[in-house]
């Protein structure tokens, strides 16, 4: 073997094996990972479990995750990421909330995943605005900005139409007005601490900017 393999040939071959153990770890890593099941998702969503004392989220976020209820946010089409992202944020200082932080706390980091996943391949139910007399305050807000007080539009990272933009931006349209002017309260006193951008923003809007603005956003399809 030594006479047949000169040192250089030696330590290729030592570097490809290297190579190969590593390759195989990974593969073993990724098979580890969880697959993401949206259908055990939407059986937690609507069942909740019973043996671990986790209420059925569908109690408060309403079928397919159209809630009725003003101050129970709406959470269909929202997107994956994002769900993922607020079920995380509640089990720490950064959305500290009392009901939602004990369920996420109770939630494995799988059954976050699984369930995201199946909300947001949810059909929405379109809401509506309001408030007549301040509509075009709000929509001005939400496609403008206010530009003295260096408030930039809404539309910029939630979309015109208030889709929002996948992984960064959350979907706004048709949510509940009292929710979205509670969140904007939350972000200004600083009590929601995950965004840094919209804890900036909020900080610049009087109350009843926020109450229009999210009126509008309300009726946005
Ligand atoms: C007792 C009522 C109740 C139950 C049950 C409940 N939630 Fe909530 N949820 C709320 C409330 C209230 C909020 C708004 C919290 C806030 O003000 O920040 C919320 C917020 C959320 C949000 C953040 C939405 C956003 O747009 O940022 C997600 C995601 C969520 N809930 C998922 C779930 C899931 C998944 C379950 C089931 C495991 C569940 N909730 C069960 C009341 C409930
Ligand atoms: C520079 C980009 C940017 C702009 C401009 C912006 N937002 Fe946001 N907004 C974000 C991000 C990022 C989040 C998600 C924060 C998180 O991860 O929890 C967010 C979250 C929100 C939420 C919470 C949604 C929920 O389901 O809880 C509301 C409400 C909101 N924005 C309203 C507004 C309004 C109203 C305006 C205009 C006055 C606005 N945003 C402008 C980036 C922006």
């Amino acid at each position: 073997m030594n006479r047949v393999f000169s040192p250089f040939v030696k330590s290729l071959l030592i570097a490809l094996l290297a190579v190969s153990a590593s390759a195989s770890a990974e593969e073993k890593k990724t098979a580890a990972a969880p697959k993401i099941d949206a259908a055990k998702g939407g059986a937690l969503y609507t069942d909740g479990d019973n043996a671990r004392g986790l209420p059925a989220c569908v109690s408060c976020h309403g079928a397919n995750g159209n809630s009725t209820i003003a101050v129970n946010p709406k959470l269909s089409a929202q997107h994956q990421s994002y769900i993922y992202k607020q079920l995380v944020n509640f089990t720490t200082a950064e959305r500290n909330q009392p009901v939602m932080t004990t369920y996420a706390k109770m939630l494995t980091d799988e059954e976050k995943h699984n369930v995201a996943a199946w909300l947001s391949a949810q059909a929405v139910k379109p809401g509506a605005a309001k408030n007549k007399d301040t509509i075009d305050l709000g929509k001005k807000i939400y496609r403008g900005g206010i530009a003295e007080k260096n408030v930039p539009a809404c539309a910029s990272c939630h979309g015109a139409s208030g889709n929002g933009i996948p992984v960064q931006y959350p979907r706004l349209a048709g949510q509940h007005q009292d929710y979205t002017v509670a969140q904007l309260g939350l972000f200004k006193s600083g009590a929601r601490k995950n965004s840094a951008q919209m804890t900036t923003i909020a900080q610049r809007m009087s109350d009843d900017e926020m109450k229009a603005v999210a009126d509008y956003v309300a009726g946005l399809k």
